[in-house]
């Protein structure tokens, strides 16, 4: 059993507790709250975070997490050094959805919201020990782990206001539930100042995956979904990228994400984009 958490008031959370909170349903990441104890999120990046090619080190640099959901990526910029990092997310995580909707699959949303909401009424007192507000899993992590990551609800079509750049902007997951993918792009390179990182869900299969398939660039699955609007191949969102303010883009790795909430592996490609300041001199 962890040791009890002491916080920065004088009150403690009991081990117990703690562990029953990490195991509640409703969490997406797999966070370390407490040495040891770590939240059942449907999604476990840790053994994979290879994938993503995060520099070793970003000791000085100032990150910038777009669609940061719970955190779990913010965090771990902290954890290899990086002097500031920003998370943002337009999850109110008050039970009402945070995705822009399709009108005629809003209602699936609406309840999938307030189900995730509904978990964390047996932990109002937890919530109200850690001083953060009821359900929002975000800043109870970063509480629990004495994390300096500022937390904004902003949306990525707003980066712009933003009063800097960032050295390493990253964006996971985000571009298959845009409506307007490229404004989020423009977004995203107007916002960077070194690297940005994309990882792309739902990737669809090159044709040397699946001969028999005809290799598709885009796939329109908002009519299905309703929170998804697109399903892009790596090489598609590539030339977006490029074509949004970019000077290089690459893809440097696909691999498959397993999905713990449905049993399905989600194929996954990540791209690495250099903006236009900070290409390499001729
Ligand atoms: C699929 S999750 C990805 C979480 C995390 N980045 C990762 O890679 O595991 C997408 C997140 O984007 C957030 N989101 C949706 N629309 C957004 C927008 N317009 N701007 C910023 N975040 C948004 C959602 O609330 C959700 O937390």
């Amino acid at each position: 059993m962890p040791e009890p958490v002491a916080l920065t008031t004088p009150q403690t959370i009991c081990p117990e507790q703690l562990v029953r909170f990490a195991d509640k349903p409703g969490w997406y990441h797999s966070i370390e709250l407490a040495p040891g104890v770590v939240t059942r999120g449907a999604y476990d990046h840790t053994p994979l975070l290879h994938h993503y090619r995060f520099p070793d080190t970003l000791e000085g640099w100032s990150v910038l997490d777009v669609g940061a959901s719970e955190g779990f990526f913010a965090f771990e910029f902290e954890t290899r050094g990086a002097s500031d990092v920003l998370a943002v997310d337009t999850d109110r995580f008050d039970g009402t959805p945070a995705l822009s909707l399709s009108v005629t699959h809003a209602h699936k949303y609406v309840e999938k919201y307030r189900r995730r909401a509904a978990t964390n009424r047996p932990f109002e007192q937890l919530y109200q020990t850690l001083g953060v507000p009821c359900g929002h899993h975000t800043l109870a992590a970063a509480t629990l782990r004495r994390s300096q990551v500022r937390f904004e609800r902003r949306s990525v079509y707003d980066l712009d206001q933003l009063d800097h750049k960032y050295d390493l902007v990253f964006c996971g997951d985000l571009f298959t539930h845009l409506k307007n993918p490229i404004t989020a792009a423009e977004q995203l390179a107007a916002t960077t100042g070194r690297l940005c990182i994309v990882a792309l869900a739902n990737a669809l299969p090159a044709a040397s995956d699946a001969p028999q398939a005809q290799e598709k660039q885009c796939e329109y699955v908002g009519d299905c979904s309703g929170g998804a609007f697109f399903h892009f191949a790596p090489e598609c969102l590539r030339r977006l990228l490029l074509a949004s303010g970019f000077h290089t883009v690459n893809i440097v790795s696909r691999f498959d994400l397993p999905d713990r909430a449905r049993g399905l592996t989600n194929p996954h490609a990540v791209l690495h984009c250099i903006p236009h300041s900070n290409a390499p001199t001729p």
